[in-house]
């Protein structure tokens, strides 16, 4: 019997838990939306999934959920309980796995700031996925984890690049492109461990809006977008280059230069910035928003220690926490 799962005696799953961690984007975000490359990592803190047979006999399945933007019931049925967008992911699961979901109860506990880009909707897809299979004792790929975690994750963001459950789904460092021709997902192995120091601002306005929005800004001025997203590719390229070779100072640098051109396309935000401004005058090698901005967290790259960054931004009121990439 493996540490993550109990039997019963009959030889089933009674309850059977999973993980998936959260994410950050260390460059390319929205760019990768217009097939340009991304890099992203894992953090190392996520959703805790246990699922178990439902206990009582309301019509389910039920979501007890934690920490996710929302602590409470979510039943997905037409006069169910819980926020939209948790019931449409249930009802995406009963489309997905078919009614045998509907007699169970999924515990989710979350440790990843909600609606700050760093990737708890795709965390909580994987989890759940991760979850059933466990539970139904199915064994899944992890291609076909992040097959059915798009599926969730169109639920939440619309139409979403892949990034998110991409990195989540396989953990670690990856380099990301999908174009309407190819899909090419990369491990990166970085020579240093890299440090990071997260600032939460408070949430963002969503994922779909802010991808919207900005295709509505770039619909405008098509060539002046294109001349950026061509830069924030360059910068993804070297930076690939200079995390393998353990050139943090390089790392951060691009890091600061692929945050104005986030904020030339307008999804950084006054709080952002002085964070931003904050991490580097306490000596950050680089800092920059990650994810869909307008609010959100940033993450601040350090040489060694991220604790007086994360100091200086809780000192100024702000959430902070300490991750990392490890080498292999
Ligand atoms: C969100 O984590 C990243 C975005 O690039 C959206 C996406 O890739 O789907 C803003």
């Amino acid at each position: 019997m493996n540490h993550e799962q109990s039997e019963n005696l009959s030889g089933g799953a009674d309850i059977a838990f999973s993980y998936a961690p959260g994410k950050i984007i260390l460059s390319g975000e929205h760019a990768v939306v217009y097939g340009c490359p991304a890099i992203a990592a894992t953090l190392d803190r996520g959703v805790r999934i246990a699922v178990q047979s439902r206990k009582s006999d309301q019509k389910g399945p039920v979501l007890k959920a934690s920490g996710l933007g929302f602590t409470g019931h979510v039943r997905p049925d037409p006069d169910g309980e819980g926020p939209e967008v948790l019931r449409g992911a249930l009802a995406r699961l009963i489309e997905l796995y078919g009614d045998r979901v509907c007699d169970l109860e999924l515990m989710a506990d979350s440790a990843i700031p909600a609606g700050r880009g760093l990737g708890s909707s795709a965390a909580l897809s994987v989890a759940m996925i991760r979850g059933l299979h466990r539970f139904f004792e199915e064994a899944v790929s992890p291609e076909v984890v992040a097959e059915l975690a798009l599926a969730l994750e169109k639920v939440f963001h619309g139409n979403p690049s892949g990034i998110d459950h991409t990195v989540i789904s396989q953990g670690g460092l990856i380099w990301y492109k999908k174009n309407s021709s190819e899909l090419r997902v990369e491990k990166i192995i970085p020579k240093r461990a890299m440090h990071f120091a997260v600032g939460l601002t408070g949430p963002h306005a969503g994922t779909k809006q802010a991808v919207q929005a900005l295709r509505s800004r770039a619909s405008r001025h098509e060539t002046l977008y294109q001349h950026i997203f061509a830069g924030i590719s360059q910068i993804a390229t070297e930076m690939r280059l200079a995390i393998s070779e353990g050139k943090l100072a390089a790392v951060g640098e691009l890091m600061n230069l692929n945050q104005g051109y986030l904020n030339a396309l307008s999804v950084s935000t006054p709080e952002l910035e002085k964070l931003c401004t904050m991490a580097r005058e306490k000596g950050a090698l680089g800092a920059k928003l990650t994810g869909a901005g307008g609010g959100g967290a940033v993450i601040a790259l350090v040489d060694d220690d991220p604790k007086p960054i994360v100091n200086a931004f809780v000192k100024a009121g702000y959430l902070s926490f300490a991750t990392k990439c490890e080498t292999e």
